[in-house]
């Protein structure tokens, strides 16, 4: 069964006000959704699996735990998931990445793939899918369902700020998903902006309107 956290750490929190400040500029924001990235990087991987091995050190053998489990894939949802990748990467150096573009069919406003390159052992790997913002959810079922076609049977979903709304709908369709938060906030307004929230997450990482 999936569960929901939200990460309240402090330096967490802190860099999250100033993403979430106007005011901040673009080269501002994207070093501090990088950071925050790997702040949460830390706290998913907390549930890795250890085995233990025998080394020498230079003063005596010793049993040490290194990571046993699964190789990780790490997934950005097109376009503004682009901006914590680096982030999740510089704790997971050796994580491949895949990649998934969805857009919202204007008659249906169903999110639909229109671009998805994944590793190509998808069923070795753990994922951990990212996107800084869950208004709605469609954007991120759309985007689990298609690495559960593919063949991916543990994901983690990892965003920045979540509405509600974005949290039920991942709960349903794919009960069995993790999902990682730093902001959990009130509402979406009528356009599908989280409120507050912070903006279009894309055009503020790319500094395009
Ligand atoms: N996507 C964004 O970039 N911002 C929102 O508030 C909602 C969806």
């Amino acid at each position: 069964m999936g569960n929901v956290y939200v990460i309240d750490h402090p330096l967490i929190q802190h860099k999250l006000t100033y993403i979430r400040d106007k005011h901040t500029g673009t080269k501002e924001f994207r070093e501090l959704v990088d950071e925050v990235a790997t702040l949460m990087a830390f706290e998913i991987t907390r549930d890795m699996p250890l085995q233990e091995i025998e080394i020498d050190t230079p003063v005596s053998k010793a049993k040490a735990k290194i990571l046993s489990g699964k190789k990780i894939g790490i997934v950005p949802i097109l376009r503004a998931g682009i901006g914590m990748v680096d982030g999740v990467l510089k704790l997971i150096p050796a994580a491949k990445v895949g990649h998934i573009g969805l857009y919202r069919d204007p008659k249906t406003l169903k999110p639909v793939e229109y671009y998805a390159k994944l590793p190509n052992d998808v069923e070795e790997r753990d994922f951990i899918l990212v996107d800084p913002m869950l208004a709605t959810g469609g954007s991120a079922v759309e985007a689990i369902n298609s690495l559960k076609t593919r063949g991916a049977k543990n994901i983690k979903f990892m965003c920045l700020i979540a509405a509600p709304e974005g949290v039920d709908a991942i709960k349903e369709a794919h009960p069995d998903v993790d999902i990682y938060i730093a902001g959990l906030d009130e509402k979406l307004n009528e356009k599908g902006y989280i409120v507050p929230g912070l903006g279009d997450a894309g055009d503020r990482l790319f500094g395009t309107k």
